[in-house]
């Protein structure tokens, strides 16, 4: 079965003409996404929030299960939390690293992740490493097994970069990881909703992803897993009354399922919203979501790289929907802004926010656009054609 496109063009609300090509910003949501949440924030000042979440609650409950259908878990795994960020900085924080521990990383690494190692090796003394990409540009699994021995306590890899294309091979690294016995976390924040996501094939401990990017949710709100091998032996790295219970003056209980990683306030409408995304997500099918994504992402760097001038930076053997390019003596701002002003959007990947594939391929800032399946062959055209007269080609 493939995407039946009306249908889904049907469920967009954007104005006629306008070209959305910045779905790894974040994606347009379908109208039941959209409703979900308004119809909940309607109850909410009508009842009042604690109301309105008592009436809702097998519906909030059905959201863990969404998303431990979507990734392929238990939905005592799920921690449903504000954003992708606090998702992998609780899974992070918990662990207890110590002096010479070492933290093996991708290339490719999104800033916020690799922030947090440096921040861990200053204050902790551990040790952070790149494992090197093959000349096709994804982690090379044969690297990482030669850098394998008894100090490396986690493999922490994010699964699509923020700057590009490539789809790390993420199951491979899995089976080191496993085989080893080493902690493994993998940021699938720009993969999920694009790319179906198997945490038993990948065999990670933590995976994190955020609401408002390929899934099509809303904005913050995002989830954790955490595999049942860890979630005992780990303590979350702050705790409130939601994540543990206080038992006596001197103790508390951590919950026992992976809510130990949320906190007790939280956005309804926004996990309904996620919720709705997902199910909306799954209805689709996402080997099929995949299959369009590609389509239309191969078909589009095909028509850029034939534009004289035009360089298309995306690498890796598997690639998806993110298209990264630069203009010869056009800056990437530039051309955003011409594409905004016709109507097209897109956004722009800046060195810092992968600072060691950027330094590595001296990459300068890039235009990054991104399709989605809902997005139209004519779509691409209207970007092509903004990239040739900005670049003073014929059209
Ligand atoms: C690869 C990657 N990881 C993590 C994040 C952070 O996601 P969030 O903003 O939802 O915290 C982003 C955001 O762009 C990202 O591209």
């Amino acid at each position: 079965m493939s995407i039946d496109k009306q249908s889904v063009t049907g469920d967009l609300l954007s104005e006629e003409g306008f070209c959305h090509l910045d779905n790894a910003g974040a994606a347009l949501m379908p109208r039941c996404v959209l409703e979900t949440q308004i119809e909940h924030l309607k109850l909410e000042a009508s009842v009042g929030g604690y109301e309105a979440e008592r009436l809702k609650h097998d519906q909030i409950e059905a959201v863990y299960d969404s998303v431990a259908r979507l990734i392929n878990c238990h939905r005592d795994e799920v921690a449903i939390v504000e954003n992708a960020t606090v998702g992998w900085m609780m899974a992070f924080y918990a662990i207890p690293f110590a002096a010479g521990d070492r933290i093996l990383t991708a290339e490719a690494e999104y800033a916020s992740n690799y922030l947090a190692y440096l921040q861990i090796a200053r204050d902790k003394g551990v040790i952070v490493e790149t494992i090197p990409s093959t000349a096709d540009g994804e982690i090379d699994v044969e690297s990482l097994k030669d850098l394998i021995d008894e100090r490396v306590k986690l493999i922490s890899v994010t699964q699509v970069p923020t700057n590009g294309g490539l789809v790390n091979p993420v199951e491979a690294i899995g089976v080191v990881a496993r085989q080893n016995n080493i902690l493994y976390l993998v940021d699938a924040c720009q993969s999920a909703g694009q790319i179906p996501l198997d945490v038993n094939s990948i065999q990670c401990d933590f995976l994190s992803a955020t609401g408002r990017k390929f899934l099509r949710g809303p904005r913050g709100v995002g989830f954790l897993f955490v595999s049942r091998r860890v979630l005992d032996s780990l303590h979350p790295p702050m705790i409130d009354l939601f994540s543990a219970t206080w038992v006596d003056a001197n103790h508390y209980e951590l919950r026992k399922d992976a809510r130990r990683f949320e906190n007790w306030e939280s956005n309804y409408a926004a996990k309904l919203g996620l919720g709705s995304a997902i199910d909306y997500a799954l209805n689709l099918g996402l080997d099929n979501i995949e299959a369009e994504v590609t389509r239309l992402a191969d078909r589009l760097r095909l028509m850029l790289a034939e534009i004289p001038g035009v360089s298309v930076h995306d690498i890796g053997k598997r690639k998806c929907g993110i298209v990264t390019f630069s203009v010869a003596g056009i800056a990437a701002t530039e051309v955003e802004k011409h594409l905004r002003d016709n109507r097209v959007q897109v956004s722009v990947s800046s060195p810092v926010s992968t600072l060691i594939d950027a330094t590595r391929r001296q990459l300068p800032d890039l235009v990054r656009s991104s399709v989605h399946y809902y997005n139209q062959e004519s779509e691409l055209d209207a970007l092509v054609s903004c990239i040739k007269s900005i670049s003073g080609q014929q059209d």
